[in-house]
């Protein structure tokens, strides 16, 4: 066989190779097997030497033109294969988009919060506006101007979280009586939702609790508007039907003070284990404030009175949902929380 017919053949095998070629590796061995350095093209190419120089020309072109067509069609395959393997792959990773998705779970109000936002509600619905004071507070506004004695036990480190500069931690949000007194001329009306804290912990006491203040300032404020406040107050969130009682009391800081005790919400006054056989609980704390208060924050006495309640939130949450261990609320136990889904 002549040269010619050598590289022709040559030509025609290693097309209908190609063609038949079902992998991107076995296609790369067959352009190294015939187009390669030591390929077969190559070997027949080596001798061309021996060959007159027109000769040479001819089979030099025709060698080429053959080359370029292997190339050509190896191209052609590489582009097929390729596409090929690629649709494949996405076969396999196949996705069905009607496959219902992951189920993701609504969030929603711890039950403080919604207790919070249930009683702020009730306040801002008579006039009220919410005001607020930092947790880190000055002895002097968490005691002194509150007229809050020096040796009052309540100040004592058994109670109180002092920090090394001597500030503390706000052991009631009564404070922010003062910071709001200081700032505003009457008539004031305002609560002061926020967090407080004591070395306590017990069942029914944690070390970090809320509490809501409420303040109200004004020329012949009298006992009677804090009773009738705090019974639409009280009448709004345990119903129509709550006894409603005010036992004397004394805070530093209202004169006179007292206590507001509501029937049992388990017993309904009967007497059972919550309220300790006498069919009331304990509620809030309140009273008339305190003349030397309003001179602590350059307020006349003798121009205008005015009334303050605390009360605890964890307590009201825990009559209202009936949970009868106050760590509830902070262990974030999903089993507990999932429990007040929809309630606002
Ligand atoms: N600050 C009092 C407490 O924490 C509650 C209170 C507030 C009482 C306002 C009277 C008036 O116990």
């Amino acid at each position: 066989m002549n040269l010619k017919d050598q590289i022709e053949s040559l030509g025609k095998e290693a097309v209908e190779l190609i063609k038949k070629v079902e992998s991107l590796d076995k296609l790369n061995s067959l352009r190294v097997e015939y187009l390669g350095k030591k390929g077969k093209l190559k070997t027949i190419l080596k001798t061309l030497g021996k060959l007159s120089p027109e000769e040479r020309k001819e089979i030099g072109q025709l060698a080429n033109r053959i080359k370029e067509q292997i190339e050509d069609l190896i191209k052609e395959k590489e582009v097929q294969l390729k596409e090929k393997a690629l649709e494949e792959e996405l076969k396999k990773h196949k996705i069905d988009i009607t496959l219902p998705s992951a189920w993701i779970e609504a969030g929603s109000s711890h039950p403080i919060i919604s207790t919070l936002v249930e009683i702020s509600q009730i306040f801002i619905s008579m006039g009220f506006s919410v005001a607020e004071g930092p947790e880190v507070e000055k002895e002097e506004y968490n005691f002194d101007m509150l007229n809050i004695p020096k040796d009052h036990p309540a100040r004592d480190m058994q109670d109180t979280f002092f920090l090394n500069n001597g500030d503390l931690l706000r052991t009631h949000t009564s404070p922010v009586q003062i910071r709001t007194m200081l700032t505003r001329k009457p008539p004031i009306a305002v609560i002061a939702p926020g967090r407080v804290y004591r070395k306590d912990a017990d069942p029914t006491h944690s070390p970090m609790f809320h509490q809501i203040e409420g303040l109200l300032v004004d020329t012949d404020v009298t006992f009677t508007d804090l009773k009738g406040i705090l019974k639409i107050f009280l009448e709004s969130v345990f119903g129509k039907n709550v006894g409603i009682r005010f036992r004397p009391s004394y805070f530093p800081f209202t004169e006179p003070s007292a206590e507001v005790d509501i029937s049992c919400t388990v017993c309904g006054g009967e007497g059972c284990r919550v309220c300790k056989g006498t069919g009331w609980l304990e509620i809030l704390g309140c009273g008339m404030v305190d003349p030397n208060v309003f001179e602590a924050v350059s307020i006349d006495p003798e121009k205008y009175t005015g009334f303050a309640f605390g009360l605890g939130i964890e307590r009201i949450a825990m009559l209202k949902y009936r949970i009868n261990d106050i760590r509830l609320l902070f262990e974030n136990d999903m089993r507990f929380n999932h429990q007040f889904k929809g309630i606002r």
